[in-house]
């Protein structure tokens, strides 16, 4: 392992006023995003609706440094025969790749999952290096819910996901290590943070008994938040505060950085929530993001599988990742949101 190369890389993810865009959703996830706004999940329909993203050249190259990809769409061609991996390449983002093979239940932990992929992972990832993946990610589950999460679900994600990035560090590409606590549930933000910090805390323990070395991998957690049926939903200014106090609790330094996942919170919530982090400032990591549904609903909306309007979803891309970008140096105002509508 060259851990200087991996650092490097690393540092590049989560460059000041740039983040990860996370195209990687599984072929069941892109089909529901694609039944939301009426278009067939078929391969070209995904190809095209990918492509759109990654040649919106003014977002990519100014405010993304990194683009997760699905199985499916590294080994893809444009549309013009170029590999997409080329096109990201291209742009100066670096391509990554979803490495997990998704979640099965956890046996004796009803409601609980496990996160798989691990048994033929050291076989599949110099094949990704080779395609030109220089990062990877894993998401583990944990689920808020009366009587869980179980420490077995928590021991057990944290495992995996401790092992896939020590064998990704030994394949030189950047483990993106996403433990995610879900926000589905009607518990408030204290129930959040008390049950992420301990998932943290379980997970640098095991990338520690996995021996991984913290300056090569990337974060990506949930931020403190209450949960979606939550009664008390949290403002801005607490969900900052909560979410920075608690990573400083948990998070050594030696971390390059820091890119949450949106979750299921609102376009301008996930921008509006890292920007409050980024203003309170002094912080031993960069903090940005890694966004799904906060990058691509208001493109995939303006898309809607017509090619006649891939300039207004390609407008409304570069926005959303401008306005990302801006949070993640703390300079983003709500006014430059009413701007551009
Ligand atoms: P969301 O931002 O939609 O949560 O997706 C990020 C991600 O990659 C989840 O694994």
């Amino acid at each position: 392992m060259n851990l200087a190369e991996l650092n490097k890389v690393a540092v590049a993810m989560v460059a000041p006023g740039k983040g990860i865009l996370a195209a990687d959703e599984s072929s069941g996830t892109i089909k529901k995003r694609f039944d939301g706004i009426g278009v067939e999940s078929t391969e070209d329909n995904r190809r095209d609706y990918r492509e759109m993203m990654f040649r919106t050249n003014e977002a990519m190259s100014k405010y993304i440094s990194g683009v997760i990809l699905y199985d499916e769409t590294i080994w893809q061609k444009a549309k013009d025969g170029t590999p997409l991996v080329e096109v990201i390449r291209k742009s100066g983002a670096i391509p990554g790749i979803k490495v997990d093979e998704g979640t099965k239940p956890l046996p004796n932990c009803p409601g609980e999952l496990i996160t798989i992929g691990l048994d033929k992972l050291a076989d599949r990832l110099p094949k990704y290096y080779d395609q030109g993946a220089r990062f990877a990610k894993w998401r583990a589950v944990i689920d808020i819910a009366p009587g869980i999460p179980s420490y077995t679900a928590i021991l057990t994600n944290a495992h995996a996901l401790a092992r896939y990035a020590a064998l990704c560090q030994q394949a030189q590409i950047v483990p993106i290590v996403e433990p995610e606590v879900l926000m589905d549930g009607d518990h408030d933000i204290d129930r959040c943070v008390e049950v992420t910090e301990f998932v943290l805390k379980e997970t640098f323990q095991q990338l520690y008994y996995q021996r991984v070395p913290l300056e090569g991998i990337v974060l990506k957690p949930n931020m403190a938040v209450a949960g979606k049926k939550s009664a008390k939903k949290a403002s801005v200014q607490e969900v900052a505060e909560k979410t920075v106090r608690m990573l400083k609790n948990c998070v050594p330094g030696a971390v390059p950085g820091i890119a949450f996942l949106s979750g299921g919170q609102s376009d301008e919530e996930a921008t509006a929530h890292l920007d409050a982090m980024n203003k309170i400032g002094n912080l031993p990591w960069n903090l940005t993001f890694s966004y799904g549904r906060a990058l691509q609903a208001a493109p995939q909306k303006a898309w809607s599988g017509k090619s006649e309007n891939v300039a207004a979803a390609q407008r409304a891309f570069l926005h959303r990742a401008q306005m990302n970008g801006l949070a993640s140096l703390g300079q983003w105002k709500s006014d430059l949101e009413k701007k551009a509508a």
